[in-house]
Protein backbone atom coordinates (compact mmCIF):
# COMPACT_ATOMS: atom_id res chain seq x y z
CA UNK A 1 0.00 0.00 0.00
CA UNK A 2 1.32 3.24 -0.75
CA UNK A 3 -0.07 6.27 1.36
CA UNK A 4 0.69 10.35 0.88
CA UNK A 5 -0.14 11.94 4.05
CA UNK A 6 -0.81 16.19 3.67
CA UNK A 7 -0.09 17.72 6.82
CA UNK A 8 0.88 21.38 8.04
CA UNK A 9 3.06 19.36 10.75
CA UNK A 10 4.91 16.46 9.36
CA UNK A 11 7.20 15.82 12.05
CA UNK A 12 4.17 14.58 14.17
CA UNK A 13 4.56 11.20 12.27
CA UNK A 14 8.62 10.72 12.36
CA UNK A 15 8.33 8.26 14.91
CA UNK A 16 5.07 7.16 14.62
CA UNK A 17 6.34 5.92 10.75
CA UNK A 18 9.52 4.16 12.24
CA UNK A 19 8.13 2.17 15.13
CA UNK A 20 6.30 -1.31 15.38
CA UNK A 21 4.29 -2.70 12.86
CA UNK A 22 3.73 -0.22 10.82
CA UNK A 23 7.74 0.78 10.67
CA UNK A 24 7.90 -3.41 9.74
CA UNK A 25 5.62 -3.36 7.38
CA UNK A 26 7.61 -0.51 5.62
CA UNK A 27 10.84 -2.08 5.95
CA UNK A 28 9.35 -5.19 4.34
CA UNK A 29 8.18 -2.94 1.32
CA UNK A 30 4.17 -3.93 2.49
CA UNK A 31 3.58 0.01 2.77
CA UNK A 32 5.49 3.24 1.57
CA UNK A 33 4.10 6.41 3.35
CA UNK A 34 5.43 9.79 2.50
CA UNK A 35 4.76 12.30 4.74
CA UNK A 36 3.90 16.06 2.39
CA UNK A 37 4.49 19.60 4.41
CA UNK A 38 1.35 21.86 2.84
CA UNK A 39 3.56 24.86 3.47
CA UNK A 40 5.90 23.57 0.59
CA UNK A 41 3.08 24.90 -1.47
CA UNK A 42 2.47 27.89 0.15
CA UNK A 43 3.51 31.13 -1.16
CA UNK A 44 6.42 33.41 -0.28
CA UNK A 45 7.14 35.47 1.72
CA UNK A 46 4.85 34.29 4.27
CA UNK A 47 3.40 30.81 3.29
CA UNK A 48 0.03 31.83 4.76
CA UNK A 49 -1.56 28.11 4.47
CA UNK A 50 -4.79 29.78 6.81
CA UNK A 51 -7.11 32.43 6.29
CA UNK A 52 -10.18 34.09 8.49
CA UNK A 53 -13.88 32.62 7.52
CA UNK A 54 -15.86 34.41 5.23
CA UNK A 55 -18.98 34.91 7.17
CA UNK A 56 -17.18 35.78 10.23
CA UNK A 57 -16.91 33.45 13.50
CA UNK A 58 -14.10 31.64 15.38
CA UNK A 59 -11.11 30.53 14.26
CA UNK A 60 -9.34 30.01 10.50
CA UNK A 61 -10.30 28.12 7.54
CA UNK A 62 -7.56 26.52 5.46
CA UNK A 63 -6.56 28.68 2.46
CA UNK A 64 -7.89 26.71 -0.91
CA UNK A 65 -4.74 27.16 -3.09
CA UNK A 66 -1.68 25.85 -0.90
CA UNK A 67 -3.92 22.80 -0.13
CA UNK A 68 -5.11 22.17 -3.97
CA UNK A 69 -1.79 22.06 -5.30
CA UNK A 70 -0.70 19.62 -2.44
CA UNK A 71 -3.39 17.24 -3.01
CA UNK A 72 -2.88 17.56 -7.28
CA UNK A 73 0.24 17.10 -6.30
CA UNK A 74 -0.18 13.97 -4.74
CA UNK A 75 -2.12 12.81 -7.11
CA UNK A 76 0.25 12.66 -9.62
CA UNK A 77 2.06 10.47 -7.77
CA UNK A 78 -0.51 8.25 -6.64
CA UNK A 79 -2.98 8.43 -9.23
CA UNK A 80 -4.97 5.54 -8.08
CA UNK A 81 -5.26 6.93 -4.74
CA UNK A 82 -8.81 8.31 -3.45
CA UNK A 83 -8.03 11.33 -1.04
CA UNK A 84 -9.47 11.11 2.46
CA UNK A 85 -9.81 14.09 4.47
CA UNK A 86 -10.11 13.59 8.22
CA UNK A 87 -12.46 15.58 9.61
CA UNK A 88 -15.39 15.57 12.84
CA UNK A 89 -17.30 16.28 9.90
CA UNK A 90 -16.68 13.03 7.82
CA UNK A 91 -18.62 9.55 8.08
CA UNK A 92 -17.77 7.42 11.35
CA UNK A 93 -14.45 5.18 10.83
CA UNK A 94 -14.79 1.65 11.85
CA UNK A 95 -13.52 -1.92 11.69
CA UNK A 96 -15.24 -3.00 8.70
CA UNK A 97 -14.14 0.75 6.92
CA UNK A 98 -10.28 -0.18 8.21
CA UNK A 99 -10.91 -3.46 6.18
CA UNK A 100 -12.37 -1.88 3.12
CA UNK A 101 -8.85 0.65 3.21
CA UNK A 102 -6.51 -2.17 3.76
CA UNK A 103 -7.59 -3.57 0.46
CA UNK A 104 -6.50 -0.41 -1.25
CA UNK A 105 -3.14 0.01 -3.31
CA UNK A 106 -2.70 4.02 -2.60
CA UNK A 107 -4.70 6.45 -0.28
CA UNK A 108 -4.00 10.10 0.30
CA UNK A 109 -4.67 11.28 3.87
CA UNK A 110 -5.39 15.51 4.36
CA UNK A 111 -5.06 16.06 7.61
CA UNK A 112 -7.73 19.37 8.09
CA UNK A 113 -6.18 21.58 10.84
CA UNK A 114 -7.94 25.17 12.54
CA UNK A 115 -11.45 25.16 12.06
CA UNK A 116 -11.68 23.14 8.99
CA UNK A 117 -10.98 23.73 5.02
CA UNK A 118 -12.19 25.56 2.36
CA UNK A 119 -15.47 24.23 1.00
CA UNK A 120 -14.06 24.46 -2.79
CA UNK A 121 -11.47 21.94 -1.80
CA UNK A 122 -13.55 19.40 -0.61
CA UNK A 123 -15.93 19.55 -3.52
CA UNK A 124 -13.50 20.07 -6.23
CA UNK A 125 -10.89 17.29 -4.36
CA UNK A 126 -11.89 15.53 -1.47
CA UNK A 127 -13.22 11.57 -2.58
CA UNK A 128 -14.44 10.90 1.15
CA UNK A 129 -15.03 12.51 4.78
CA UNK A 130 -13.69 10.25 7.39
CA UNK A 131 -13.90 11.26 11.51
CA UNK A 132 -12.44 9.01 14.42
CA UNK A 133 -15.12 10.11 16.58
CA UNK A 134 -17.75 12.43 18.25
CA UNK A 135 -15.39 14.30 19.85
CA UNK A 136 -13.13 17.50 18.51
CA UNK A 137 -8.78 17.01 17.95
CA UNK A 138 -6.78 19.76 16.91
CA UNK A 139 -6.72 18.41 13.82
CA UNK A 140 -6.49 15.40 11.70
CA UNK A 141 -3.21 14.09 12.08
CA UNK A 142 -3.82 11.79 15.08
CA UNK A 143 -6.93 10.26 13.44
CA UNK A 144 -4.84 10.03 10.19
CA UNK A 145 -2.58 7.84 12.48
CA UNK A 146 -5.44 6.00 13.87
CA UNK A 147 -6.66 5.07 10.19
CA UNK A 148 -3.30 4.07 8.97
CA UNK A 149 -2.35 1.88 12.20
CA UNK A 150 -5.80 0.20 11.57
CA UNK A 151 -5.84 -0.68 8.23
CA UNK A 152 -2.29 -1.38 7.85
CA UNK A 153 -2.12 -4.35 10.64
CA UNK A 154 -5.47 -5.52 8.06
CA UNK A 155 -3.17 -5.99 5.27
CA UNK A 156 -2.30 -9.98 4.90
CA UNK A 157 1.15 -10.19 5.75
CA UNK A 158 1.67 -7.46 8.16
CA UNK A 159 0.87 -9.22 11.26
CA UNK A 160 2.20 -12.55 12.20
CA UNK A 161 -0.45 -14.64 13.59
CA UNK A 162 -3.57 -14.12 11.72
CA UNK A 163 -5.79 -15.65 13.68
CA UNK A 164 -5.51 -13.59 16.45
CA UNK A 165 -7.29 -10.83 13.85
CA UNK A 166 -10.55 -12.87 14.05
CA UNK A 167 -10.65 -13.57 17.57
CA UNK A 168 -10.39 -9.28 18.65
CA UNK A 169 -12.93 -6.80 19.75
CA UNK A 170 -15.04 -5.78 16.74
CA UNK A 171 -13.68 -8.50 14.07
CA UNK A 172 -15.87 -9.12 11.82
CA UNK A 173 -14.13 -12.22 10.28
CA UNK A 174 -14.30 -14.73 13.33
CA UNK A 175 -16.34 -16.12 15.77
CA UNK A 176 -16.17 -13.27 17.88
CA UNK A 177 -18.78 -11.72 16.04
CA UNK A 178 -19.17 -7.52 16.67
CA UNK A 179 -17.92 -8.21 19.73
CA UNK A 180 -16.03 -6.99 22.74
CA UNK A 181 -12.63 -9.80 23.52
CA UNK A 182 -12.60 -11.48 26.36
CA UNK A 183 -10.11 -10.97 28.82
CA UNK A 184 -6.86 -12.39 28.65
CA UNK A 185 -4.56 -13.83 31.34
CA UNK A 186 -0.22 -14.72 31.04
CA UNK A 187 1.87 -16.07 33.53
CA UNK A 188 2.48 -16.12 36.44
CA UNK A 189 -0.91 -18.18 37.60
CA UNK A 190 -1.32 -15.92 40.53
CA UNK A 191 -0.54 -12.59 40.84
CA UNK A 192 -0.91 -10.55 44.22
CA UNK A 193 -3.49 -13.09 45.64
CA UNK A 194 -5.93 -12.77 42.17
CA UNK A 195 -5.83 -16.25 40.27
CA UNK A 196 -5.99 -16.86 36.02
CA UNK A 197 -9.88 -18.51 35.69
CA UNK A 198 -9.44 -22.19 36.10
CA UNK A 199 -11.13 -22.63 32.82
CA UNK A 200 -8.25 -21.25 31.13
CA UNK A 201 -5.82 -23.65 32.56
CA UNK A 202 -7.95 -26.78 31.98
CA UNK A 203 -6.38 -27.68 28.42
CA UNK A 204 -9.90 -28.29 27.48
CA UNK A 205 -10.30 -26.39 24.22
CA UNK A 206 -13.84 -25.69 23.66
CA UNK A 207 -14.65 -25.45 27.40
CA UNK A 208 -12.31 -22.25 27.00
CA UNK A 209 -13.38 -21.14 23.68
CA UNK A 210 -17.44 -21.85 25.45
CA UNK A 211 -15.82 -19.68 28.62
CA UNK A 212 -14.57 -16.37 26.00
CA UNK A 213 -17.98 -16.29 24.33
CA UNK A 214 -20.08 -15.89 27.81
CA UNK A 215 -17.12 -13.47 28.78
CA UNK A 216 -17.70 -11.43 25.55
CA UNK A 217 -21.14 -11.68 25.64
CA UNK A 218 -21.35 -9.89 29.17
CA UNK A 219 -18.85 -7.42 28.62
CA UNK A 220 -20.61 -5.98 25.73
CA UNK A 221 -24.41 -6.46 26.64
CA UNK A 222 -22.36 -4.18 29.75
CA UNK A 223 -20.49 -2.17 28.05
CA UNK A 224 -21.63 -1.89 24.08
CA UNK A 225 -25.47 -2.72 24.53
CA UNK A 226 -25.52 -1.05 21.16
CA UNK A 227 -23.21 -3.78 19.53
CA UNK A 228 -25.67 -6.34 21.14
CA UNK A 229 -29.24 -5.03 19.43
CA UNK A 230 -27.72 -2.42 16.43
CA UNK A 231 -30.79 0.05 15.86
CA UNK A 232 -30.30 -0.36 12.17
N1 LIG B 1 -10.16 16.39 13.16
C1 LIG B 1 -10.52 16.90 14.35
N2 LIG B 1 -11.28 16.04 15.03
C2 LIG B 1 -11.41 14.92 14.26
C3 LIG B 1 -12.08 13.70 14.40
N3 LIG B 1 -12.80 13.40 15.49
N4 LIG B 1 -11.99 12.79 13.40
C4 LIG B 1 -11.28 13.08 12.28
N5 LIG B 1 -10.64 14.23 12.09
C5 LIG B 1 -10.70 15.16 13.06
Amino acid sequence: MKVEILTIFPTIFTNFLQTSLIGKATERNLLSVTVTDIRDFATPPHLQVDDAPYGGGAGMVMKPEPLTAAIESAKERLPKASVILLTPRGSQFSQSKAHEISTREQLILVCGRYEGIDQRVIDLLIDEELSIGDYVLMGGEVPAMVILESSVRLISQVIGNPSSLSEESFSTTGSAEKLLEAPQYTRPPEFRGACVPETLLSGDHEKIAAWRKEQSMQLTAKRRPDLVNPKE
